[in-house]
């Protein structure tokens, strides 16, 4: 069952009385954004939660930064009309490019993901391998943040172009999508890295197809669990932890809620009811 329609409400609100029951909003392009939701599932279980999916808009990897401020800009906007407590940024791109500035503009905790990434990645290892979608690999962000935790270690990032569209195709076992693995991990390997990040939300989903090709000593960091970590420390540190039983986790995308809803019931579990949200102000047409 999919509702669909332009949202005119606001999530049930207990944000006056209880703000601590109030939802945590988290967002992605698609369904990359699920692997922060299953931690959130794991490591909060009491948290409830709007999970919103930018579909109409994917891949975010080949945006401008522009755009991707944009857009980010209008989904928190969102998150915030739906009375959340405090945002995950459940996108390395969005991360990388957009977290600094909307941090500014926004009244409201907003958490990305390449920090706690960062910091993981320098606890595993000293030759770190960072794959992510072009424009995160082109910010130059992952690494930044982990020579500024430890100068001494060396980090290369490769773009992965193919991957996100491979994975929201649910092209995970096609043979192609492991020939298009090791030529992105080919340089990586050549370095003798120690540590591979996943720097995509998407990726994870890929890690029985980057195990088979990494020698069994590399190690991978998957930063959904160290945001997540993130989340629930400053969660504390705001009073805003919720004791009380979840509310059902809320879903919307921008794109086809149907083809959200069959994609992630496999990473899901069960099958999302899912809206779709129309941005009213900026229609999407505008927009590509
Ligand atoms: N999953 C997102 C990320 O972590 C976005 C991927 C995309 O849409 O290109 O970067």
């Amino acid at each position: 069952m999919y509702s669909s329609f332009i949202f005119e409400g606001n999530f049930d609100d207990f944000s006056d009385q209880e703000p601590q029951r109030a939802p945590i909003g988290i967002f992605d392009s698609g369904v990359g954004g699920l692997t922060v939701l299953r931690q959130l599932y794991r490591q909060l279980p009491n948290e409830s939660i709007v999970y919103f999916g930018d579909t109409a808009r994917l891949p975010y990897g080949i945006r401008s930064q522009a755009e991707i401020l944009r857009f980010t800009r209008e989904i928190i906007t969102w998150l915030q009309q739906q009375r959340v407590k405090m945002v995950i940024m459940a996108c390395n791109t969005s991360s990388a490019l957009a977290l600094e500035t909307v941090r500014q503009q926004f009244n409201i905790p907003i958490l990305g993901v390449i920090l706690p990434g960062a910091k993981a990645a320098v606890q595993q290892g000293r030759r770190i391998g960072v794959i992510a979608t072009p424009a995160t690999a082109k910010s130059n962000a992952y690494k930044q943040a982990i020579l500024e935790i430890a100068p001494d270690v060396q980090v290369w990032q490769v773009g992965c172009p193919e991957f996100v569209p491979l994975i929201e195709q649910n092209r995970i076992h096609d043979p192609y999508t492991a020939e298009v693995a090791r030529a992105y991990l080919q340089p990586l390997l050549d370095q003798e890295i120690d540590t591979l990040v996943h720097g995509c939300t998407h990726y994870p989903y890929l890690t029985p197809v980057l195990r088979s090709l990494l020698p069994p000593q590399v190690q991978l960091v998957d930063p959904a669990v160290h945001v997540v970590a993130a989340c629930a420390q400053e969660l504390d540190l705001l009073g805003l932890r919720n004791t009380h039983l979840p509310l059902p986790t809320r879903f919307a995308v921008s794109g086809c809620p149907q083809q959200f809803s069959q994609s992630g019931v496999q990473w899901l579990g069960y099958t999302p009811l899912v809206e779709e949200v129309c941005f009213t102000d900026t229609p999407i047409t505008q927009l590509q």
